[in-house]
């Protein structure tokens, strides 16, 4: 493994090495060079110079500071290369050629890669385009009876919750939802606070792994194993978890995982994923229709007619980024960016953060609230005046201002987004 000094003198050799093209920096060598920089993940994460290195993969504008990541990422260089080139093959050579013969088999290789990387079956995972459509197979692919009831939270996302609505309106079903405490700080109580809702007509649960109005991480194993032990399956909405927390899908040990690609694995924009354990891939019925024959094959799910390969085919070049990047080093970063706003904003008086400290129950998201700060004005002004992009959550239980940077975010840009904030606070936001 190099020393921190071959690894800079072989990159960034002199200041005026770091302003090389970006093209320069998305080779092999570069993707070398961050794999092989040496430091635990929880050093790194303060390593300035690591992520200004890592920066160079990203294109974004710097006159603009994007702290809205969590809705939906950009994506690397490499990726978006990538996603040309797919592109390109198909309109220069016959697209039925390109979509059904050469596009088939990479597709089964980045099924393959994305099932090692995550410790599951190949078998299990279905390549989607997003976290909606993925719940969505989970959610109208189960058999349910009118008077059968659904539990979940109040904070899951609105599209599922509809989606369930929907099902109650049309087939009786019941959805059964409790709030959870904002924050909390206590993984067994969430645990409890599902199974005291459970009744002998729960038929299904439908948790986020994280919230995306809070950022709580909720505890997805032992809510798995509650399910178990009642014979209840789990459909986990791993929108905001996926590629952002360090873990990998057999130890959470579910039996529905969804994910959108394009959130925190960088993928291209329209990808996501669907895990099915599989015994119970015969039992949830597709989407889209799919023969018989395909009863028990994961790729049922996939079957959506004619659609670009190049989003799918890019996601490889989105794993290869991300596992040059090494997964813990980019949750520990994630959670040290978080930190860092946080430990600026938090003593203006009356400043209240929503998201829970605990590290195993938090992460990159957080979302703050200050008294007499108007949340959606502050968002406003943030991004007309300063071109500084945050998102503005306003829920029936609560209201506040969220956060969500990403590995290319410089520490700089936090700071002026925290003193602007304290700014506001101190002398109320200019008219
Ligand atoms: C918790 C959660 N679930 C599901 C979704 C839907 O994701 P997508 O729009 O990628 O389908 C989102 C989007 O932000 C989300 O935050």
């Amino acid at each position: 493994m190099p020393s921190r000094r071959v690894f800079l003198s072989s990159t960034l050799a002199a200041p005026a090495a770091a302003l090389c093209t970006f093209s320069g920096y998305a080779g092999a060598g570069f993707l070398e060079a961050l794999r092989t920089y040496p430091g635990v993940p929880e050093d790194l994460a303060h390593d300035e110079d690591f992520w200004i290195f890592a920066q160079q993969a990203f294109t974004m504008d710097r006159s603009l500071t994007n702290l809205n990541n969590g809705g939906v990422s950009p994506s690397p260089r490499i990726v978006q290369e990538a996603v040309k080139r797919h592109l390109d093959m198909a309109n220069a050579f016959p697209p039925p050629h390109v979509l059904w013969q050469t596009a088939p088999p990479l597709r089964e290789a980045i099924r393959s890669r994305l099932a090692r990387a995550w410790g599951v079956d190949p078998e299990e995972l279905a390549i989607t385009r997003n976290s909606s459509e993925s719940l969505q197979i989970c959610q109208f692919g189960l058999d349910l009876k009118p008077g059968d009831e659904v539990l979940t939270t109040t904070h899951d996302y609105p599209r599922m919750l509809d989606t369930f609505r929907q099902r109650e309106r049309r087939e009786g079903i019941r959805l059964v939802m409790f709030p959870l405490p904002v924050p909390c700080e206590d993984a067994d109580e969430i645990v409890r606070l599902f199974e005291s809702r459970i009744t002998p007509r729960t038929r299904a649960i439908l948790c986020c792994h994280v919230v995306n109005i809070t950022g709580q991480v909720l505890p997805i194993a032992a809510i798995a194993r509650l399910g178990r032990s009642r014979g209840i399956p789990v459909i986990v909405d791993g929108a905001h978890a996926f590629a952002h927390l360090d873990f990998r899908l057999d130890e959470l040990d579910c039996d529905y995982y969804a994910t959108s690609l394009h959130k925190w694995l960088f993928a291209p924009i329209g990808t996501g994923l669907l895990y099915v354990r599989r015994p119970l891939i015969a039992g949830l019925w597709p989407l889209m229709a799919a023969p018989e024959s395909k009863i028990d094959d994961i790729r049922k799910f996939e079957e959506i007619g004619t659609h670009p390969a190049a989003n799918f085919l890019g996601i490889a070049e989105a794993l290869t980024f991300h596992e040059a990047l090494g997964s813990a080093r980019k949750e520990a970063r994630m959670r040290a960016l978080r930190n860092h706003w946080i430990s600026r904003l938090e003593t203006i008086p009356g400043f209240h953060l929503l998201s829970p400290r605990t590290p195993e129950l938090s992460c990159g998201l957080g979302v703050f609230r200050i008294d007499g700060l108007h949340s959606p004005a502050l968002v406003s002004w943030l991004w007309e005046k300063h071109r500084i992009l945050t998102t503005g959550i306003r829920h029936d239980e609560f209201e506040g201002v969220r956060i969500t940077p990403s590995v290319y975010t410089t520490l700089d840009e936090l700071d002026r987004f925290a003193e602007l904030v304290a700014h506001a606070a101190r002398h109320g936001i200019p008219g």
